[in-house]
């Protein structure tokens, strides 16, 4: 069952609300018209258009070989297809390494049709993030594991299970909140930890990986329907028995966000 109706509009206001009223919001990946109407429409209130769609989409091992044409493109599918949610876009692998190409490259995100740019890291990122908020462009920051530093963390692996990496990811967090970034994202960290910044912090937070305190959840569009080749342990197949259709599959994943079975215990990471 939906809890939204699909003419309306999501804000980074309405996620704020949600946080503030202590309700959940879902969140879902897409990468073309077609799926970001359903989407919308069973109440998906966070489109993202991840540069997961290297792996799903096009076969690759990582995320690194996509390319801002590639993020451009599939952008510009999702608007066309959205009726409401709020779209947010990832900027690809180095994609911001200076400020006159992440400006130009956000900028051409927000062209094809971005609400919010996502962007991978920690304190280093914290003054791309300010540059980008000063400038307008809402940013979401993704933090603990960061797919776009797989080679450097040496694969897709819990981030912040000892006392010093999780007080370094808590840093990290609120001092990307205090340069101006409007959303975190936590990925494939220990529930507790999850559970603590949510708690710190005043920006929404959106897990993946990261246990049921967060203020909203957010998958891979492919593993709710359980076509990914891979299923790590954070991952449920929404279109199983019950839920007959595509349609049917998305919605029962929005209303177990929203009503917090989902993540359960054994998605969880301790
Ligand atoms: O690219 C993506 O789909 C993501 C999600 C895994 C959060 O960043």
């Amino acid at each position: 069952m939906s809890t939204q109706n699909a003419s309306s509009t999501i804000t980074l206001r309405s996620l704020q609300k949600f946080k503030e009223n202590e309700e959940k919001f879902a969140c879902l990946t897409a990468y073309d018209a077609c799926f970001s109407s359903i989407l919308s429409e069973a109440g998906v209130e966070v489109i993202l258009v991840g540069d997961s769609l290297g792996m799903v989409l096009q076969g690759h091992d990582s995320t690194l070989p996509v390319t801002m044409t590639d993020m451009i493109y599939h952008t510009r599918c999702v608007k066309r297809g959205n009726k409401g949610s709020l779209i947010m876009a990832d900027l690809p692998f180095m994609s911001y390494a200076s400020e006159t190409q992440t400006l130009e490259n956000a900028a051409s995100l927000m062209r094809a049709g971005a609400h919010v740019v996502k962007l991978e890291g920690g304190a280093w990122i914290s003054n791309t993030t300010k540059l980008l908020t000063e400038r307008g462009i809402p940013v979401c920051a993704h933090m603990g594991l960061t797919p776009q530093s797989v080679n450097r963390i040496g694969g897709f692996h819990v981030q912040g299970r000892d006392t010093n990496h999780a007080q370094l990811i808590i840093d990290e967090a609120l001092m990307l909140q205090e340069a101006g970034a409007n959303i975190l994202l936590l990925e494939c960290v220990p529930r507790a930890l999850a559970k603590k910044i949510t708690g710190l912090l005043k920006i929404p937070v959106i897990g993946i990986g990261a246990g049921p305190d967060t203020n909203a959840q957010i998958m891979v569009l492919h593993d709710v329907l359980g076509v990914s080749p891979i299923t790590p342990k954070f991952v449920k197949n929404f279109l199983v028995e019950g839920n007959n259709s595509i349609f049917q599959a998305i919605e029962a994943y929005v209303n177990a966000v929203k009503t917090k079975s989902f993540p359960s215990e054994e998605h969880c990471f301790n």
